[in-house]
C-alpha cells in the first residue's frame, strides 16, 4: 500500500477540525508546506460569545471537502499523488472531530492510501518544525492553548513526557473568560493582546499563583478570579474601569508565570533549546518575555509564525511525517477521541 512517489518525497495531505477551524494542507517530508489552507468560524461564534458546538460541527460538514480540494489545488497535487492522508483524532470537540476523521477516512480508502490519526497537541508541537529546519528533539514545549496549559519534554519526535499542567483553567481559556468579563468579547486572547498595548501592566497588581508541590505545574482560576473581584469592587464604589489597563496588567501576569515556570524546566532539565506551541503562543507579550528570558540564558528559542501556532493543518502534516516514518498507521475504524491524552495512541 505504501506509495512513495517517484521523486522521494513523503507527500501528507492533513485534515484538522476539532475546534472551529476547518483546515487541510499538504506537507512534503514533514516541513515543507506546499499548502495551509484554512476556514475560520470566529464570525459566527462571536455572536454567542464562544465556541458554540452543534454550530462548528454543522460547518465543518460544509466546509470540509472545499476546503481539503483547495489544499491539493495550491499544492498542485491530487490526491494520487498524496503518500498518505493524516487527521487530528482528538483531543477537541466529538462533532467537530468526527467530521474531519470521516472525511480522512473516506479520502484515504477511496484513494487506497494508508491513514495516520494525530494528536492535536502532537501537531501543535510540530508547527516548531516547519519554520526552524534544523530542530530536532530533544527540546523543551511550552503548550499553551485554548484547551491545555503544559509543559513538555520532547524527548525524541512522538516521544512526549509531560513535566508541568494547569490543574484548573488553561492559559487561553483565562484569556478567554478574562476578555469576555471586560467586554472584549470573542476571541479573548488576540483582543487582550490588542487592548494591552494600550494598557499600563504595572497598574493592577494580579496574584502569581504557585501550585504547592510542583515548579512547573499552572493554575490560572485564582487569577481569573483576582480580575473579576477587582472588576466587581471597582463596579460597586462607582470606580472607572480602565480595560486596558485590566488587559495589560492581567497577561503581565500569565506572561511572568508562564515565564518563570518555562525557565525553571529549562534550568533544571539542562535543555539548551526550548519551544512553544498552542494559540496562546502567538501572544506578543509572552513571545516577548520569552525570547529575552531565553537569550539571557543562551537557550536557543523557537516559536512558530503566528499562523502556525493557532489550529491549522500543517502542524498536523509535519507530526504525521514522524508518525509515519515510525509507521504508526491507523485503520479504516479509527474514531475520534474527545480527551486523548498526549502519549496515547
Ligand atoms: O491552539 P488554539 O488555536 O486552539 C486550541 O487548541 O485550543 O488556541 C486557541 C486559544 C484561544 O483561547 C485564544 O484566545 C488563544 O488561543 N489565543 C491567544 C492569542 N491568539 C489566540 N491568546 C493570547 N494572545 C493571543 N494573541
Ligand atoms: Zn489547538
Amino acid at each position: 500500500m505504501l506509495n512513495h512517489s517517484e521523486s522521494g518525497e513523503i507527500r501528507i495531505l492533513a485534515i484538522e477540525s476539532s475546534c472551529d477551524e476547518t483546515a487541510a494542507a499538504v506537507v512534503v517530508n514533514g516541513r515543507d508546506v506546499r499548502s495551509n489552507i484554512i476556514s475560520s468560524q470566529i464570525d459566527i461564534h462571536t455572536l454567542y460569545g464562544g465556541v458554540v458546538p452543534e454550530i462548528a460541527s454543522r460547518k465543518h460538514i460544509e466546509k470540509i471537502n472545499p476546503v481539503i480540494t483547495e489544499a491539493l489545488k495550491q499544492a498542485d497535487m491530487t490526491l494520487q499523488d498524496m503518500d498518505a492522508i493524516a487527521v487530528t483524532y482528538g483531543p477537541g470537540l466529538v462533532g467537530s472531530l468526527l467530521v474531519g476523521v470521516s472525511a480522512a477516512k473516506a479520502v484515504a480508502f477511496a484513494a487506497n492510501k494508508p491513514l495516520l490519526g494525530i494528536h492535536h497537541i502532537e501537531g501543535h508541537i510540530s508547527a516548531n518544525y516547519i519554520e526552524n529546519k534544523d530542530l530536532e528533539p530533544p527540546f523543551v514545549c511550552l503548550v499553551v492553548s485554548g484547551g491545555h496549559s503544559h509543559l513538555v519534554i520532547v524527548k525524541d519526535y512522538g516521544d512526549y513526557e509531560i513535566i508541568g499542567r494547569t490543574r484548573d483553567d488553561a492559559a487561553g481559556e483565562a484569556f478567554d473568560k478574562v476578555a469576555r468579563a471586560i467586554g472584549l468579547g470573542y476571541p479573548g486572547g488576540p483582543k487582550i493582546d490588542k487592548a494591552a498595548r494600550e494598557g499600563d501592566p504595572e497598574s493592577i497588581h494580579f496574584p502569581r499563583a504557585k501550585v504547592a508541590g510542583s515548579d512547573y505545574d499552572f493554575s490560572f482560576s485564582g487569577l481569573k478570579s483576582a480580575v473579576l473581584n477587582y472588576l466587581n469592587s471597582c463596579n460597586m464604589q462607582n470606580i472607572p474601569v480602565n480595560p486596558n489597563d485590566v488587559a495589560a496588567s492581567f497577561q503581565k501576569a500569565v506572561v511572568d508565570v508562564l515565564t518563570e515556570h518555562a525557565m525553571i524546566a529549562i534550568e533544571q532539565t539542562g535543555m539548551k533549546k526550548f519551544a512553544i506551541a498552542g494559540g496562546v503562543a502567538s501572544n506578543s507579550a509572552l513571545r516577548e518575555s520569552l525570547e529575552k528570558a531565553c537569550a539571557e540564558r543562551g537557550v536557543a528559542f523557537y516559536r512558530p509564525s503566528p499562523i502556525l501556532c493557532t489550529d491549522n493543518a500543517a502542524m498536523i502534516g509535519a507530526a504525521a511525517y514522524y508518525e509515519y516514518l515510525a509507521g504508526n498507521f491507523s485503520g479504516y475504524d479509527l474514531n475520534a477521541v474527545p480527551n486523548l491524552k498526549l502519549g496515547d495512541r
